[in-house]
């Protein structure tokens, strides 16, 4: 960790702190050491790994993560860099992933679940799916896309579903017949849905009914309605919609059919019964699928992904750092629409034949018992979910998971920094301070984890994700491509210098976007075919610290510069946090005239405590933790953060209310209800007041979706 040696030079001259000295606030964690049962059945103790995978064996190092995978043909060159940084993976090879996912489990594990869906209302009994049964639904799906849709290899299929069984269905489906899928997220809208269909130049979207969340049947159908008349509109034409049915014996939607359009999955299927689609024998380079992700402009990026390179290492990944064997039960609690469960629902446990469950709803719903009864009912002993799942589960049910018989072998957490409050609340409640816990640093570009402990291997500290995976070779850069070393104290833009299997190819249809957006800020030479002059940029603000573990401070674009100094605003939240009535922080910038930007701090408290005191509090937490620099221009008290369907809350709103600019569309919050109450409560009752902001608030937070 940074050296705290600058400290001192700091007070009572806060304009000349350098990034380092705000680096240092971050205090030294205490590790935890993976218990001895855990070691003993994990599929990685060998303590040479990072040999094997170092630089000199590299990139033939990663033939150990292909060789997971079954091949029709074997590949002739591992990685090629003449396009650089076009990277191909396994060149010559041929494989089909629905083939890896599903048929070659067959003669061992037949009639093992390879999936187990939960419906949110609890009545419901789960249903589990044999790999057997599996096999039989995703061919019957693959003869009804080649045959009733016309599709062929390469083409795209939008999906708009959510988390059912059917969903992986569709895309082990198309991965069978070479068809590239494009799985929007089921909380997005219509709109969303039909800007995707565009992009991807789609002609089939497929959709389900309906579906179960908070307790609702929500009409899900109405969006592919909506989604047709966004891509008609911008040129593009749904020839045909495919609607999976939530329930056997009724429709869960009122929206009527368009005739020649629609058609009803379950009906078409009849035709198919029994029907058999040899899986297509795809180049190892070919794309599998495109996962759509906000980036610094408003347009989503089609990341493409690859089939051998892609799948070899969410099975790599998936063996060796969730530690999957195919006795296990596995749950992730993310949802398929991005791209976590992409690797870790389907793909990388799927390769695995391992069970992989999947739960309709949300996680607190009907209370916050439910992830635990879960858990217990399915024997669930690998456990997958976010920081944010985490401190919500932390606010409303801090000692729920005490009253179940679960037992957690290992869980990770993805997706954003954890702060080490709620880390020690996941390791201690839910893990019964026993469970081996990986913090998980990835993206959608990566395919994979870039950054986590090896679970049975290296000590976990809370709030730092690990030291890089095996065959991940970071750098650390300050803007002007300084590299800052382990143990250099000061915060950076993380790179990683390599390319790895997972990393997706290109962004679809805009190459140059690719290059620009992923490799252009540190590369010196655009003509060199050789991978060490493209180191590829994350994104995201990081401190790798001396024992090589990395500290991720959020997205760059999430960081809040205060009178010319980098302050995360994670580092910030985390502070909040550790005044124990705060049960959730949000830290949002504010135009300053005189500091540029200072931060402002939205808390929900944890039931039943009263809000007197509670803003001072905070107030001193983050000048004791931090300093008197983030010191936050107000503390807000707010009844509930507002949230994406996924969990994330949504900075970007609360920025803008206390920019008092337009906090755009809200309509996909999980509680739109709840901005118009904190705007009231910031702003007053009057009419909204729009300001005109600049750039980095317009986006802040956006990228972190
Ligand atoms: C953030 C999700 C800290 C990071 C897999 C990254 C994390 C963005 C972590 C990608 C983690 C993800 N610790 N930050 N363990 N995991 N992030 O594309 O800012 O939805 O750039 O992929 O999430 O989000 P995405």
């Amino acid at each position: 960790m940074a050296d705290a040696g600058t400290q001192n030079q700091k007070e009572g001259d806060e304009s000349r702190l350098s990034e380092a000295e705000i680096a240092v606030h971050w205090k030294e964690e205490e590790v935890y050491y993976p218990n001895p049962r855990f070691v003993g059945q994990a599929n990685l103790t060998d303590p040479n790994v990072s040999d094997r995978f170092s630089e000199k064996n590299f990139p033939e190092c990663f033939r150990e993560y292909a060789d997971l995978l079954s091949w029709d043909k074997y590949w002739t060159t591992t990685l090629d860099t003449s396009k650089a940084p076009f990277w191909k993976w396994f060149v010559g090879g041929k494989l089909n992933a629905s083939f890896n996912c599903v048929d070659r489990h067959l003669e061992k594990y037949r009639n093992k679940a390879a999936l187990i869906f939960v419906s949110e209302n609890e009545e419901d009994p789960p249903e589990a799916v044999t790999y057997q049964e599996l096999y039989i639904r995703v061919n019957e799906m693959a003869a009804l896309l080649r045959d009733f849709c016309g599709l062929k290899t390469g083409d795209r299929v939008t999906i708009h579903m959510p988390m059912v069984t059917e969903l992986p269905v569709t895309m082990l489906a198309c991965a069978r017949l070479g068809v590239i899928h494009s799985v929007v997220f089921g909380g997005f809208s219509g709109e969303a849905c039909g800007a995707r269909i565009v992009d991807s130049g789609s002609r089939v979207l497929i959709t389900m009914d309906g579906y179960y969340r908070s307790g609702k049947l929500l009409d899900h159908k109405v969006n592919a309605d909506i989604a047709c008349r966004k891509a008609s509109e911008e040129g593009t034409k749904i020839e045909k919609v495919l609607i999976w049915k939530r329930f056997r014996d009724k429709s869960a939607s009122p929206t009527p059919m368009v005739e020649g359009r629609d058609f009803i999955v379950n009906d078409l299927l009849k035709k198919f019964r029994g029907h058999l689609v040899p899986p297509v024998s795809m180049a190892a380079e070919a794309p599998l699928f495109l996962m759509y992700t906000s980036g610094s402009t408003g347009k989503p990026k089609g990341c493409q992904h690859s089939t051998g390179g892609y799948l070899a290492y969410v099975t790599g990944t998936s063996k060796y750092i969730q530690d999957i064997h195919p006795t296990d039960v596995y749950w992730c609690m993310a949802d398929i629409g991005w791209i976590t469960g992409h690797s870790y629902i389907v793909y990388g446990p799927l390769a695995l034949a391992a069970t992989s469950v999947i739960y309709e709803g949300v996680p607190t719903f009907p209370d916050p018992g439910r992830p635990w009864r879960i858990a217990e009912q399915l024997g669930v002993n690998i456990f997958h979910t976010s920081p944010t799942a985490i401190r919500s589960l932390r606010k409303v049910g801090p000692e729920e998971p005490k009253k179940y018989h679960y037992r957690f072998k290992c869980m990770t957490t993805v997706g954003e920094p954890i702060e080490p409050e709620a880390w020690r609340w996941y390791y201690e409640v839910v893990g019964r301070g026993e469970t081996v816990v990986t913090d998980t640093w990835w993206q959608t570009e990566t395919g994979g984890f870039l950054c986590s402990t090896k679970p049975a291997l290296d000590p976990m500290k809370p709030g730092s994700t690990g030291p890089p995976m095996p065959g991940i070779y970071p750098v650390v850069y300050d803007e002007t491509g300084k590299e800052l070393p382990p143990g250099a104290g000061r915060a950076g833009n993380v790179c990683i210098r390599n390319p790895w299997p997972g990393i997706f190819q290109t962004i679809w249809g805009d190459p140059d976007r690719f290059v620009r957006t992923y490799y252009a800020k540190y590369n010196k030479d655009k003509t060199s075919t050789d991978w060490h002059d493209w180191p590829y940029f994350a994104g995201d603000g990081a401190l790798w610290a001396k024992d090589r573990y990395m500290r991720i401070l959020g997205r760059v674009d999430d960081v809040i510069n205060v009178a010319g100094h980098r302050l995360g605003t994670k580092e910030i939240e985390s502070a909040c946090l550790t005044v124990p009535e705060v049960a959730e922080a949000a830290v949002v910038p504010i135009v300053d005239a005189e500091r540029g930007r200072v931060p402002e701090v939205y808390i929900a408290l944890k039931p039943g405590v009263k809000p007197e005191g509670i803003p001072e509090k905070v107030t001193l937490a983050v000048e004791t933790v931090i300093g008197k620099i983030a010191r936050p221009r107000a503390v807000r008290i707010v009844p509930d953060m507002p949230k994406t369907r996924s969990g994330k809350i949504m900075r970007r709103v609360l920025a803008s209310i206390s920019n008092r600019m337009d906090y755009g569309d809200i309509t996909t919050l999980a509680n739109p209800e709840v901005v118009e109450q904190i705007r009231v409560q910031v702003q007053g009752a009057g009419p909204v007041e729009k300001k005109a902001a600049p750039e980095d608030i317009k986006r802040f937070g956006q990228d972190s979706g």
